[in-house]
């Protein structure tokens, strides 16, 4: 099955009962036994929803792995796949993670012993030297928010396949369509569905694939045990979204190209960072591993105080946290989505107070290219 049918074909098809060929959702918590211990596949809501097996089933068959977990957010999906490790553990982390990632390791997991370290992981030569004999695993997000440095997959997970360790990656700015980390030797991939593979910023929601039977078991357990499940109505939500998805990846790629040759271009920016540039310096392991380099663009305008001015100007980018849905978004991350690292530490990977996030949406490119002109002129 080639990707965009798989999209629309994978999973769980449809309602064998009625013929419906939408799944139903499956609006209940518990489910009447035959006798003690005799259902039909399905006991409590927590442990295993019709609704939500479906879309668990759909993410795994378009993600390429063995099996499919859903929650109530990405955040809630990193911190169940964290629960796979024990106090301490220590996991080695790409350095400019999303916020809310590098919260949960350094002010939470961290008070259960779960140790962490940031490095810049486009540079895998800076992970083998922060190996430690306690790590367990490496955690990657490629390409990363908001500097969309790219990260070598293969590379990677062979490093991790050398020393034993398990290979975590957060494929939410890429999404199946154009990156399948699991074919690349990784063993885990996580998502903020929150974003493209909702794509209508209507759902919170996140999603975990794994690569075997031994992690399909243990993080069904967490799952269940920790409770941090998604609902049936976010679960078929979610479903719909992803149907389109390959459709919608295609546009918001070539809209983003129109925009990336307009910023290049304006001698009001500074810098522009975006994965498909030749100028990348990771362009050839970009081109190597992702399909399509995605809709998300950074650029610096050199102060806060133009940074501000073109957020106050623009009239199609909607000034809000979040990305990957149809409607273009706009962010200054240093305030907003990375606000939770601390000013030294934003300074050090580049997250100046004058760069602006773009996630490009399915408006006319046109459209979107004057608004940006009017804002930075
Ligand atoms: C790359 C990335 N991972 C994870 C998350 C967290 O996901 P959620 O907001 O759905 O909890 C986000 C949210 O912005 C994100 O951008």
């Amino acid at each position: 099955m080639r990707r965009k049918t798989k999209f629309i074909h994978g999973g769980i098809v449809g309602d064998p009962h009625t013929g419906a060929v939408s799944v139903p959702i499956y609006q209940v918590s518990t489910y009447k036994q035959e006798g003690v211990g005799g259902h039909k596949g399905y006991e409590y809501s927590r442990t295993g929803n019709p609704t939500r097996h479906a879309l668990e089933e759909l993410i795994k068959d378009v993600e390429e792995g063995y099996a499919g977990f859903a929650f109530g957010s990405g955040m809630a999906a990193i911190t169940a796949v964290m629960m796979l490790f024990n106090s301490g553990d220590h996991v080695i982390l790409t350095d400019d993670v999303y916020g809310g990632t590098y919260r949960v390791m350094t002010k939470v997991l961290n008070r259960l012993g779960i140790e962490s370290a940031f490095v810049d992981t486009s540079d895998l030569a800076n992970i083998e030297q922060h190996l430690q004999p306690n790590t367990k695993a490496i955690y990657i997000e490629t390409p990363t928010n908001p500097l969309l440095k790219i990260t070598d997959l293969e590379g990677a997970a062979r490093l991790a396949k050398k020393y034993g360790l398990l290979t975590i990656v957060d494929n939410t700015f890429s999404t199946p369509y154009w990156q399948t980390p699991l074919a690349l030797g990784t063993d885990i991939v996580v998502h903020s569905a929150t974003k493209y593979l909702g794509g209508h910023s209507d759902v919170v929601a996140g999603l975990v694939v794994v690569n075997s039977e031994k992690l399909a078991t243990d993080l069904h357990f967490i799952q269940n045990a920790t409770g941090g499940i998604l609902g049936p109505q976010d679960s078929w939500l979610l479903m719909r979204g992803i149907k389109t998805l390959g459709i919608r990846m295609e546009e918001h790629e070539a809209n983003t190209r129109k925009i990336v040759d307009f910023l290049v271009n304006h001698p009001a920016v500074q810098k522009v960072y975006y994965p498909g540039l030749e100028t990348h310096p990771n362009y050839e392991i970009a081109k190597k591993q992702m399909r399509g380099f995605g809709g998300m663009v950074s650029f610096d305008v050199g102060s806060a105080e133009k940074a501000e001015q073109v957020l106050t100007r623009v009239r199609y980018f909607t000034l809000a946290e979040s990305l990957g849905a149809v409607e273009s978004l706009i962010s200054l991350p240093a305030k907003m989505t990375h606000a939770s690292i601390p000013k030294e530490r934003r300074d050090e990977l580049g997250i100046t107070d004058g760069l602006i996030r773009i996630s490009v949406g399915l408006e006319d490119a046109d459209d979107l290219i004057e608004d940006l002109a009017q804002a930075l002129a």
